[in-house]
């Protein structure tokens, strides 16, 4: 980035930062004590327009479709449950302390040192000597019980995942779900991370957007459709097929969640992606793609959608010693048709395969794989092939997991406009709007009385007030001039402005009695709507 540009874009933020206070949108946490790093409030329309992004994820996520149900679980669970899942043993940032400035960062963010996880972001830093690199474990830890001992030892969720792979086989047994089926939760996740900032986007606590939707293994789809729909460029996938791969689903759900971005008024000019390297992919995972917004401080991840495999299942079913599987009867009934030298090919395929990955994971390790090892591998594959011909398989997971608070951000940013125009005198000043979308702006609606010192137009807004209230956050002002009213609303992103003036009252133009002005944010069009077209006429314009 130029240096200029740096500036600008530096100043963009600093402007939209300051709206966002200013108008109560976002606020820093504990800020009468100071604050607290890496910690947000959201005000009365910051709020509302966090409501507005959670609702409409959930109604695409669930409530629009027949295959993904949702969750609602406790942040802080059976410990067992990090360990099953990685997070207490590698959870980890590596951070670097500076002898000089007694500065703590991550390692990646220093120039010099290298992580191969991330590449290189350098930050501002003193030239003191720096300490090794060491793990810091980003889990906030706590106690259950009024002992602070080991075995109290719980941690609040550093992501919402862990639940629904935890409750998977409850949702299993006690919804009419089959795979391939998802199941989506919304809720704060907490980070101890190292480096809080760009505002609201790494912060300590935080939400997330969560769906881990459930398929069916490859081999699986082979025994029952014969071939497994493989991606290539052009592939159709706008609708779910029988039988698609997970490549197949990865690049659905890829797909889905860009369009729901566009449904909120992100373009696919202000998203990016990228895609992670096998250098990148952590190692259980098969693909990953991280769905990247270009804020002002830099092109950074909104969303991770990762295939990770029967990874998280797996680890659940070996910790509790209990299958976290399926039993698909379609599998069973196409296994059974097959002949004992096709099940032997298969099998063979798959130990060869399980002995690989030993192999590879080892070497990760910088060390061989032992023969104890590879043995075990193969063991675990055996019992897998067959239990699959029996019809039982672990089901794998495309994860598409999304920062409700990064989305906020990422809303506010592309919202943000700036532009110069003349006032009533020909005085040039500056308009700062916020262009949301209808569907998530925190307030739909201004309601305006031409004037506060005539009651009967006053009585006339507050009824119009009244019929808009339960169908439409709407906010009531006959304070100040009317372009000023206008202007506040605008610059909280509010869409459209109702104005009850004379002509409403039948004065002066006795056709208009009962008919309102309406008028557009974006380009200040007014139009004349009758009152009793108002609330279709809106409700039409929030979608
Ligand atoms: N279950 C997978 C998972 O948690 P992640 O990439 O670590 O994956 C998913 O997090 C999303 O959560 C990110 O894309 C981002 O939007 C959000 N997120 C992660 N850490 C965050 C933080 N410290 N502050 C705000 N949002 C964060």
């Amino acid at each position: 980035m130029s240096q200029a540009k740096d500036h600008n874009n530096t100043a963009l933020m600093e402007k939209i930062v300051s709206l966002c206070k200013r108008r109560g949108i976002i606020f820093q946490s504990s800020e009468i004590y100071g604050g607290l790093n890496g910690f947000w409030d959201y005000g009365p329309l910051g709020a509302e327009l966090k409501r507005n992004l959670r609702d409409a994820w959930w109604r695409t996520m669930t409530r629009e479709r027949e295959d993904v149900v949702g969750l609602d679980a406790t942040i802080i669970m059976h410990p067992s449950i990090w360990k099953a899942s990685g997070h207490v043993d590698t959870f980890c940032d590596m951070m670097v302390d500076c002898k000089t400035c007694k500065g703590r960062f991550r390692a990646d963010h220093i120039g010099g040192i290298s992580c191969p996880q991330k590449p290189s972001k350098c930050v501002a830093d003193c030239a003191g000597e720096k300490t090794e690199p060491r793990p810091f474990n980003l889990m906030f830890q706590t106690y259950v019980g009024p002992i602070i001992s080991e075995e109290n030892v719980a941690y609040l969720r550093p992501e919402t995942a862990q639940a629904i792979f935890a409750q998977y086989k409850n949702v299993l047994d006690s919804s009419r779900v089959k795979v391939p089926f998802g199941i989506c939760q919304i809720g704060k996740a907490f980070r101890n991370e190292i480096t809080p900032r760009n505002y609201t986007f790494r912060s300590r606590e935080f939400e997330q957007m969560e769906l881990e939707f459930f398929i069916k293994p490859d081999e699986a789809i082979e025994i029952i459709h014969g071939v497994v729909a493989q991606w290539s460029e052009g592939a159709d996938i706008s609708e779910p097929r029988a039988n698609w791969g997970w490549e197949m689903w990865h690049r659905y759900w890829v797909e889905e969640r860009t369009r729901f971005y566009e449904s909120i008024g992100l373009t696919r000019d202000h998203l990016d992606y990228h895609w992670q390297t096998p250098d990148e992919l952590a190692h259980y995972a098969r693909a990953c793609v991280d769905i990247l917004f270009k804020f002002p401080f830099g092109t950074e991840e909104l969303e991770g959608i990762a295939a990770r495999g029967d990874f998280d299942l797996s680890q659940h079913s070996d910790f509790v010693g209990k299958y976290q599987d399926f039993f698909d009867e379609e599998l069973k009934a196409a296994a059974a048709k097959l002949t004992d030298e096709e099940k032997q090919v298969l099998m063979t395929k798959k130990l060869a395969e399980a002995e690989e990955k030993t192999r590879k994971l080892a070497a990760k390790d910088q060390r061989e794989a032992s023969e104890d090892e590879i043995t075990g591998a193969k063991a675990k594959m055996q019992t897998w092939c067959e239990r699959l011909f029996k019809g039982f398989y672990i089901p794998h997971v495309i994860e598409p997991s999304a920062g409700l608070d990064r989305l906020a951000l990422a809303i506010l940013c592309a919202a943000f406009q700036e532009e110069e125009k003349e006032d009533i005198n020909g005085k040039k000043e500056m308009r700062t709007y916020l262009r949301f979308h209808p569907r998530v702006a925190p307030t739909k609606i201004g309601i305006y009385p031409l004037l506060k010192n005539k009651p009967e137009l006053v009585a006339k807004a507050r009824e119009v007030y009244r019929m808009l209230k339960s169908d439409l956050n709407c906010f009531y002002d006959e304070t100040a001039a009317i372009g000023r009213r206008y202007a506040r609303q605008d610059e909280v992103g509010t869409p459209f402005g109702v104005t009850i003036d004379f002509e409403t009252l039948g004065e002066n133009a006795p056709e208009l009695l009962d008919t309102v002005t309406v008028r557009e944010r974006d380009s200040g069009a007014q139009s004349r709507v009758p009152l009793s077209e108002l609330r279709a006429f809106l409700l039409a314009r929030m979608q």
